[in-house]
Order: C-alpha cells, then structure tokens, then sequence
C-alpha cells in the first residue's frame, strides 16, 4: 500500500492556510505513522499551533488533502470528526489545559465523559492512570493547587486516558524551567515507547535536544525536514 493515502495515522498533502493577507501554511507535505515522535519547530508566529489545529481537525485548510486513520477528512462529517478527535486523538494545548473548578480526577474523567464511559469506570482508568505514573497524590487537587509542572504532565495524563493512537502537543513546555522540561519530555518518550502511542509536539525552541524520531522546522509557511547528528 506504499504511497496511498489514507495509509498513515495522520497525513497531510500539500496543505495551505491563510488568515485574510497572512499566509500561514504553505504546501504542506507531513506523515504521521504508528509509532512516530515528531518535533516541529518554529517561531512564535510560524504556523504551529495552526498545524497542530489542522492535523486534529480542529480547522479546515484552504487547499490540500487531510487523511486521517485512512479517512479523507473531507469526505467526514462533524459527526464522525467529533468521534475521531474523542477516540484517536489527545491534545495538550498551548493554553488553558484543565479546567479550574474540578478536580485532577475529575479532569481526567472528562474526555471518557465525552465518550460514554459510565462513572465507575472512568474513576478506575483515571485513578490506574495516575498511579502508573506516580501521580495518584494529585488525584483531588484543584489545578490551581498544583505547579506548572505537575499541571502539565496532568494535562498529558488526559489526552492518554482515551488510549489515543496519536498525541498532539502545542508546545508543552514552554511555561516550565529546565528540570520539569526534561521531566515532560522524559514522560513523553516513556508513553511513545511504553504503549506506541504516536506524538507530534511543538517548541519555540529551535536548538533543544528533544528524544523525537523525526525534526522539523516551520519556516515561511514551508516544513524543512532536519538531519540527525
Ligand atoms: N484564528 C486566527 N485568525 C487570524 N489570524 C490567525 C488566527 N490564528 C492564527 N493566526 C495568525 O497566523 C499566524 C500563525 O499563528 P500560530 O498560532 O499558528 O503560530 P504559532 O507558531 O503557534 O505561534 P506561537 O509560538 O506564538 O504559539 C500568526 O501570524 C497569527 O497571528
Ligand atoms: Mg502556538
């Protein structure tokens, strides 16, 4: 099936967008497959957080093809996209992760909520979550008792618990120092390896180590492939 598309998670095909005059996306061309780690990088203003949206069906191109799990975007209703991003898909955003006035627990169980999990099983896969990752101390705090560090790796904690095929991270970093950077991207790489999850994230930070597979970077609308040392 080499070449086909539809046969990647995730694929893009010459994919454009502007907003009014601003072209923000040109021809872009990226595969996500089982499996993959991807970094793409890129100046505040680059287009990233509008490919992040674009790849998660969050917002339409202008022009060019978006497969996902072998189904043309175009051809799938609101309907079914709504299923797909519930099912396949976690997203950490760049802004505004949890939600203030529940708790971490409850925070978690939100997206099963979505998905029709009744309530004993959504606290028991929240609760199983939390505890693989030594995080079950958490489990009744409030978002605003907690550093950004712990709110982050909360925040990577719920777009898992679907059990997504692909994550979605727009610069999951960028509020933390050092230490809880590496922490973040060390919980990351263990989610990809443990359990094949894909991962696509985005940082500002265009000379960072990351454990990514693949590099990119987001310049003038075009995504330039980066060789490994
Ligand atoms: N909904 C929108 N309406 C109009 N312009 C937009 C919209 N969203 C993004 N833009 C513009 O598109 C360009 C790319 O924005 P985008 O948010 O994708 O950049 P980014 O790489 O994520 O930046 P940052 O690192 O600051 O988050 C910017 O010039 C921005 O002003
Ligand atoms: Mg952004």
């Amino acid at each position: 099936m080499s070449g086909v598309p539809g046969e990647s998670l995730i694929e893009l095909l010459n994919v454009s967008k502007s907003y009014g005059p601003t072209q923000v996306l040109r021809g872009i061309t990226l595969k996500v497959h089982e499996g993959d780690f991807i970094a793409i990088r890129g100046k505040s203003g680059a287009g990233k957080t509008t490919l992040l949206k674009i790849m998660g069906l969050l917002e339409k191109p202008d022009s060019g093809e978006v497969w996902i799990f072998g189904r043309n975007a175009n051809k799938v209703g609101d309907d079914e996209m709504s299923k797909i991003r519930v099912h396949y898909i976690g997203f950490i955003f760049q802004f505004f992760n949890l939600i203030p006035s529940l708790t971490v627990l409850e925070n978690l169980e939100l997206p099963l909520v979505l998905a029709g999990v009744n309530r004993r099983e959504r606290r028991k896969r929240a609760l199983e979550l939390l505890e693989h990752f030594g995080l079950k101390s958490l489990a009744d705090k409030f978002p605003a008792m907690l550093s950004g560090g712990e709110r982050q790796r909360v925040a990577i904690m719920r777009a898992l618990i679907n059990n997504p095929r692909v994550i979605l991270a727009d610069e999951p970093t960028s509020s933390l120092d050092d230490e809880n950077s590496e922490l973040l991207m060390k919980l990351l790489e263990k989610i990809n390896e443990e359990r094949n999850v894909a991962i696509v994230l985005t940082t500002t930070d265009l000379y960072e180590e990351l454990p990514t597979k693949r590099d990119y970077m987001l310049r003038e609308g075009c995504l330039i492939e980066r060789q490994r040392k």
